[in-house]
């Protein structure tokens, strides 16, 4: 299955599997088992963050795992409570010893909130340094990842943003293509908002490959050249995930679904006051 799975090249010449495994609202006393579930299933990338408050869980995974580190891609970011160019590094050292990693494959600033242009120059050192192979954003809109591009050395490798069949990003996809950053979803089943897995338009596409809608919207996104990340706590589901490379959707399939398309976030807007009063707000151990 794994040996499927396609490698995208990032900016600098890093490769990352198109297809990797999130642990967003995993609980921590279940995360250990979920991500040696996701190893043995055949995922070689994890994505975690600070503040999902699982990373050592996932760190004994992979420690258990015996998989060799140069085979596995392994993301965490940041949270807002900690940009700042000393408090970043700390942060960064913090997220290496809870994960027992001595590099990251990616790490990236989750939020363009707080003082995240210092947290950024800590990041081009790191990087420098190499112990971290790639740096990247998460949730920057346009204007702010353009702003951060120009004002910056380093271009961010990737730019993780809410992206599924209600929130395509097709015009903004294409300004990242052009300024050499790649996109990343998260949510892409959007959580079920929206009743994503019984959508009647998906559900056709998926009855006529012998897939799952599930199955259909990874590769709906992979086709587009976006990299995916779906969570699930059930072996089933996972391995179900990963069995997208066995078949192509059609020119008129991929329309379609661009037709679903609402142009808008199912969960919050960062343009929100109250939205970026309750993050920055928010407190990770
Ligand atoms: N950067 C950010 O701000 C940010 C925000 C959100 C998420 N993320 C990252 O993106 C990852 C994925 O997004 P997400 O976890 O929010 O949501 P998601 O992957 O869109 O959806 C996860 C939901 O779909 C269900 N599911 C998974 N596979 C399924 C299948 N084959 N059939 C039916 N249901 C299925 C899961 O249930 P079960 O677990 O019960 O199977 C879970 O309820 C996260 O884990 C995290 O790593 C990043």
């Amino acid at each position: 299955m794994a040996a499927q799975n396609r490698l995208i090249t990032l900016n600098n010449g890093v490769r990352m599997p198109i297809l990797g495994f999130g642990v967003f609202q995993v609980p921590d006393d279940q995360t250990e088992q979920v991500v040696t579930d996701a190893l043995a299933a055949g995922y070689r990338a994890i994505d975690t963050a600070a503040s999902y408050g699982n990373e050592e869980a996932v760190g004994r995974a992979i420690a258990k795992s015996g998989i060799p580190r140069d085979q596995l891609f392994v993301t965490t970011k940041m949270w807002i409570q900690h940009t700042g160019e000393e408090t970043a590094r700390r942060e960064l050292d913090k997220s290496l010893r809870k994960l027992g990693l001595d590099h990251l494959d990616l790490y990236l600033i989750h939020q363009p909130l707080g003082d995240y242009y210092s947290s950024w120059h800590a990041m081009e050192k790191a990087y420098g340094e190499g112990l971290v192979k790639a740096i990247g954003v998460s949730n920057f809109y346009p204007d702010r990842l353009v702003d951060l591009i120009l004002h910056n050395d380093i271009t961010p490798a990737v730019n993780q943003i809410e992206t599924h069949p209600f929130f395509q990003r097709a015009d903004y996809q294409q300004l990242m293509r052009e300024r050499g950053v790649q996109i990343e979803s998260w949510g892409p089943f959007a959580e079920g908002k929206n009743d994503l897995f019984t959508n009647p338009v998906l559900a056709a596409i998926a009855a006529a490959h012998d897939k799952s809608v599930a199955q259909v919207v990874l590769r709906w996104l992979i086709q587009r050249d976006v990299v995916v990340i779906p969570k699930s706590v059930r072996p089933e589901r996972m391995a179900q995930n990963l069995e997208v490379f066995d078949f192509d959707l059609t020119d008129d399939e991929m329309t379609r679904i661009a037709g679903l398309d609402t142009g808008a976030s199912v969960f919050f807007d960062h343009h929100d006051p109250q939205m970026v009063a309750w993050l920055g707000g928010r407190r990770v151990d």
